[in-house]
C-alpha cells in the first residue's frame, strides 16, 4: 500500500475522510493533509492548545487503518527515549552465558550483541517498520518542548527516513512513515526543520465550523445551549486580556459538563458556577464571572433571539 490511500484522489476525499470520524476540517487543513499525503513529506501543524492538532494524527490513522505511532515530545527526550538504546541487560546476560560456556570468540560475540535481537526500538525506529498493512502514522507531538539537539537529530530522519545506529549500520524505512508534527509555539521550530515539512496553522474554527464539531461529537447536547455555548465561546476568543484561550476542547468538555447538569439555556449564575471547565487561570475567570459574563449572555441572547425570528 504506497502512502496516499487509494480512495484519497482530491481535496474533498481528504474532507470526507475526516468528517467521516467527525473531525471537521476546513478546507485549508485538507488541502494540506492532502498534499502533504500525496508529496509523502512530513506535515507540520502549529496552533493554540485545543485545536484538534493531535486529533489529525489519531483519526488519520485509524481511517487509513495504520497503526499510530506516537512520540510525546519532553524537556531533555533524547535518542535513547525516542529511537533506540541497546538492551545492556540482555547483552551482559549473552556475555556471561557465553563466558559460562567457554566459548567466547570475541568478535563473533560483539557482532552478536550488538544485532538487532538485543536492540529496544523506540517510536521513531518502529514507525521506520512497514506493517503488512502499510507504513505507520507517526506523530511528533508537541516538538516546542523538546531542546535544539534533539530537532537537529530529526532532520536525519525526516530527510531520509532512516537512522544511523553506530554499531549495526543505517536502516531505512522501506515505505516512509506518514509524519504528522504539532508544535503549541512555546519557541519556533528551526527552519531547516520546517523547510522538510509542509506547514499549517491550526486557527480556532469559525462558530459554524464548532457548532458542527459540537453536534457531531456530542449529538445528545441541546441546540441551542450548543449555540449559546459556541457564541460564549467565540466572543471570549476576541478578549485580548485573557492569559488562556478555551479551545474546542474545552467548548466540548463544557457542553459535556452542561449537559450533565440538565442545563438547556446559558444564564450568568451558571456560567459563574462552572467557568473553571473553560477557563483554566484564576485571573481570567475573575475577569469574566460576574458583569461581564452577565453582558455576554444577553448580547448572546439578543442575537440568537434576531436569527430565530
Ligand atoms: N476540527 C475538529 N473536529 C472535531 N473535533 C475536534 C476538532 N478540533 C478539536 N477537536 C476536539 O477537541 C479536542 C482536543 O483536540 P486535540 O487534543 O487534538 O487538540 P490539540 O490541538 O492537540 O491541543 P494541545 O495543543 O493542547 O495538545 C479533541 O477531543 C478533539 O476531538
Ligand atoms: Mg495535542
Amino acid at each position: 500500500m504506497s502512502a496516499t490511500a487509494p480512495n484519497l484522489n482530491s481535496i474533498d476525499d481528504v474532507q470526507d475522510l475526516l468528517i467521516s470520524a467527525n473531525y471537521v476540517a476546513d478546507r485549508s487543513l485538507a488541502t494540506v493533509l492532502y498534499l502533504s499525503l500525496k508529496m509523502g513529506r512530513p506535515l507540520f501543524l502549529e496552533g493554540e492548545a485545543g485545536v484538534g492538532k493531535t486529533e489529525i494524527a489519531k483519526v488519520l490513522a485509524n481511517q487509513l487503518n495504520r497503526p499510530l505511532i506516537r512520540l510525546q515530545c519532553y524537556e531533555g527526550l533524547d535518542v535513547s527515549s525516542a529511537v533506540y538504546e541497546w538492551n545492556y541487560a540482555r547483552q551482559m546476560i549473552e556475555i556471561r552465558m557465553a563466558e559460562a560456556a567457554h566459548d567466547v570468540d570475541r568478535k563473533a560475540l560483539g557482532a552478536n550483541i550488538f544485532s538487532e535481537d538485543f536492540l529496544i526500538k523506540r517510536p521513531i525506529m518502529q514507525a521506520l517498520e512497514n506493517t503488512e498493512v502499510g507504513a505507520p502514522v507517526l506523530l511528533i507531538d508537541e516538538l516546542d518542548r523538546t531542546d535544539e539537539p534533539f530537532e537537529a537529530y530529526l532532520l536525519e530522519v525526516l530527510s531520509d527516513f532512516q537512522v544511523t545506529i553506530p554499531e549495526m549500520g543505517t536502516i531505512k524505512a522501506a515505505e516512509p512513515p506518514i509524519v504528522i508534527i504539532t508544535s503549541n509555539r512555546t519557541r519556533e521550530i528551526h527552519d531547516a526543520l520546517k523547510r522538510r515539512c509542509l506547514y499549517h496553522w491550526v486557527d480556532y474554527p469559525s462558530a459554524e465550523r464548532e457548532k458542527d464539531i459540537i453536534s457531531r461529537k456530542l449529538p445528545n447536547a441541546d441546540k441551542r445551549l450548543s449555540d449559546q455555548i459556541v457564541a460564549f465561546v467565540q466572543k471570549l476568543r476576541e478578549d485580548p486580556s485573557l492569559f488562556k484561550l478555551p479551545g474546542v476542547a474545552e467548548s466540548l468538555d463544557w457542553t459535556n459538563a452542561l449537559t450533565e447538569l440538565n442545563v438547556v439555556s446559558l444564564d450568568p449564575d451558571v456560567i459563574n458556577d462552572t467557568l473553571g471547565v473553560l477557563l483554566k487561570y484564576q485571573d481570567d475567570i475573575s475577569k469574566i464571572q460576574g458583569h461581564v459574563a452577565a453582558e455576554l449572555i444577553s448580547q448572546i441572547n439578543a442575537e440568537i433571539g434576531d436569527r430565530s425570528d
